[in-house]
C-alpha cells in the first residue's frame, strides 16, 4: 500500500482526489490538511463521504512526509512553492496540483504570476505530468507539476500535429469552456451562482495564465517556438470543458486521413477516445471520468483542422490526472482507481 497525504483537501480537486482514492486499490490516506477545518473529520465536513473514511482535517504545518510515499499539493498556486520543502524528501515524492512547478523559466513565472519564484532549484527538476507526453521521465520523477485543465485538453488535441510539416504552426486558435468549479471553492464575485446562470462570457482573452503553459508544451514538443491564441469562457455547469481547437493546414488533407493519424497517434492510450467522423467531443459523455474524448474534422473550403477535445477539468484535469501519474509512479497499472465510465445523464 503506498501511503498518501493531501494538503488542500477541502478544495474541490483535494476532495476529489480524496474521493477517487478511497477506493484505489493500492493507496492508504494518511493526512489531509485544511485550515479552515482542521479538527474537523471530513465526513462531517462533506456528508458525501460518510461511511468511508472518518479521518480528521489537520493544519498543514502540523502534518509531517515522513511516513508518506507521496504527498498531493492540491493548494493554491504561489501557495506550494512555498510549502513543497514540507514535505519533499528522499523518501517522499510530490505531485503539485497548482501551477507553481508548470514553468521551467522563473522569469515567465514571475511575468504571469507576479511574484518571485520561491523555488527555481526544482523547476528545472519537475516533471510535466502529462502522461501521454511524458509517460516515461514520469515514473522516475520526485516531483510531478500536474497540467492545468485547459492545458491537458487543449495540448492533448494538438500534440499529434504539432511536429507534422503540414501545419502552420503559426495560426493555432484555442477556444474553451470551462464549467465553473475550475475557479475553485473559495467564494468570488465572479463564481456567484446570479453571475453565471443562464449566461456563457468569456474572460481573460489573450492573457490567460494558462496560455505561457500551453506554449512551452507546444514549443518543447514542435522544437520551435510557437505562440497561441487563447480565449477562455465561463460556462453555466458545475464540471467539464470542451475545448475547439483550429490550426490551418499547408496542403489539403481529408477528414478521414486526419481522423487515421489521430487514431494512430493515441493507439494503447488508456484515457483517450478518439470519435468517428462526424462525432464532436461532449462534455456530457467525459464529466466524472478520467477520460479525454477527441473529435477531428476538416474545413477543406478553408483548408483548416478543427480539433474538439472534451475533458473532466476535476478528473482529468486535475485529481484523475494527478492517479493516473502516481500510478506510474509506483509502477502500477496506470488504470488503477480510474477505471470507471462517466456519469450520464
Ligand atoms: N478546480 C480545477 O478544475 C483545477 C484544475 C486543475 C488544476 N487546479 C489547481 O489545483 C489547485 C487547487 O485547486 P482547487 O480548485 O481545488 O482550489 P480550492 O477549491 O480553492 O481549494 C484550495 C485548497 O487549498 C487550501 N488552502 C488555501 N490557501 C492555503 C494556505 N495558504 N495554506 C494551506 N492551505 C491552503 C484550502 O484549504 P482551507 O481553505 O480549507 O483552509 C483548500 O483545501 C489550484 O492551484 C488550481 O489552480 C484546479
Amino acid at each position: 500500500m503506498a501511503k498518501i497525504g493531501i494538503a488542500g483537501a477541502s478544495g474541490y480537486t483535494g476532495l476529489e482526489l480524496l474521493r477517487l482514492l478511497i477506493n484505489h486499490p493500492k493507496s492508504e490516506i494518511v493526512f489531509l490538511t485544511s485550515e479552515t477545518y482542521q479538527g474537523q473529520a471530513v465526513s462531517k465536513v462533506f456528508p458525501s463521504l460518510s461511511g468511508f473514511t472518518d479521518i480528521k482535517f489537520s493544519s498543514i504545518d502540523s502534518v509531517s512526509s515522513e511516513h508518506c510515499d507521496i504527498v498531493f499539493l492540491a493548494l493554491p498556486h504561489t501557495v506550494s512553492m512555498h510549502k513543497v520543502s514540507l514535505f519533499l524528501t528522499e523518501n517522499t515524492r510530490v505531485i503539485d496540483l497548482s501551477a507553481d512547478f508548470r514553468l521551467k523559466d522563473p522569469a515567465v513565472f514571475k511575468d504571469w504570476y507576479s511574484t518571485r519564484h520561491q523555488q527555481p532549484s526544482l523547476l528545472k527538476e519537475a516533471v510535466y505530468g502529462l502522461p501521454e507526453i511524458h509517460r516515461e521521465a514520469i515514473k522516475s520523477a520526485r516531483l510531478i507539476a500536474n497540467p492545468g485543465c485547459y492545458p491537458t485538453s487543449i495540448t492533448l488535441a494538438l500534440a499529434p500535429l504539432i511536429t507534422k510539416d503540414w501545419v502552420d504552426l503559426s495560426s493555432i486558435v484555442a477556444d474553451s469552456k470551462s464549467g465553473i468549479s475550475g475557479a475553485g471553492r473559495k467564494a468570488a464575485l465572479a463564481t456567484q451562482f446570479s453571475e453565471v446562470n443562464e449566461g456563457v462570457s468569456a474572460y481573460n482573452i489573450a492573457v490567460h495564465r494558462h496560455t505561457p503553459e500551453i506554449e512551452q508544451e507546444l514549443s518543447t514538443l514542435s522544437k520551435t517556438d510557437i505562440q497561441i491564441s487563447f480565449s477562455p469562457h465561463l460556462i453555466p455547469m458545475t464540471r467539464g470543458m470542451l475545448s475547439t481547437v483550429y490550426i490551418n493546414l499547408k496542403q489539403d488533407m481529408s477528414a478521414e486521413d486526419l481522423l487515421e493519424y489521430f487514431n494512430n497517434f493515441y493507439t494503447n492510450e488508456p484515457f483517450i477516445r478518439i470519435l468517428p467522423l462526424g462525432e464532436y467531443a461532449n462534455t456530457h459523455f467525459t464529466v466524472s471520468s478520467n477520460f479525454c474524448d477527441i473529435g477531428v474534422q476538416v474545413d477543406i473550403r478553408n483548408r483548416r483542422a478543427i480539433i474538439t477535445s472534451a475533458i473532466d477539468n476535476l478528473i482529468k484535469g486535475a485529481s484523475g490526472q494527478a492517479i493516473q501519474n502516481m500510478n506510474l509512479m509506483l509502477g502500477i497499472s496506470e488504470k488503477s482507481g480510474l477505471s470507471f465510465p462517466g456519469i450520464f445523464p
